[in-house]
């Protein structure tokens, strides 16, 4: 079993229906505390190189700013253009007040990238 989890956030830095930008080694990552739940998802619209943490949380989905795509946080797609990719969906957890985030272990292994180096 992959023990790669980053703590990336307290808790109480991400207020339900929030988003935070947080680097977990050197990947940046937006947190999403929505739904009752915990998301995290690569902080890059697939669409162009923007920060997808700057957009607004909408539901269960976070909105990208730039041309309004909006990315299903669960699954990481987008449900509607110009985005057609999905952005990576990474597994979140949240222990002793904090939240920990593993670039290894995806909620939908689909959506898991290799592309990121290891922190080892
Ligand atoms: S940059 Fe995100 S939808 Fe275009």
């Amino acid at each position: 079993m992959a023990d790669d989890w980053i703590r990336v956030a307290a808790v109480d830095e991400v207020p339900e229906g929030t988003v935070k930008a947080v680097e977990a080694g050197s990947t940046p990552v937006a947190v999403v505390h929505t739904c009752g739940e915990w998301f995290a998802v690569e902080d890059v619209c697939s669409h162009a190189n923007v920060a997808l943490s700057e957009g607004e949380v909408e539901g269960c989905t976070l909105e990208c700013w730039l041309h309004g795509s909006r990315f299903d946080l669960r699954t990481g797609k987008p449900s509607g253009p110009p985005a057609t990719e999905p952005v990576p969906v990474y597994a979140v957890r949240v222990q002793g007040g904090d939240v920990y985030v593993s670039l290894t272990t995806g909620p939908d292994s689909a959506n898991t990238v290799s592309n990121q180096e290891p922190t080892s």
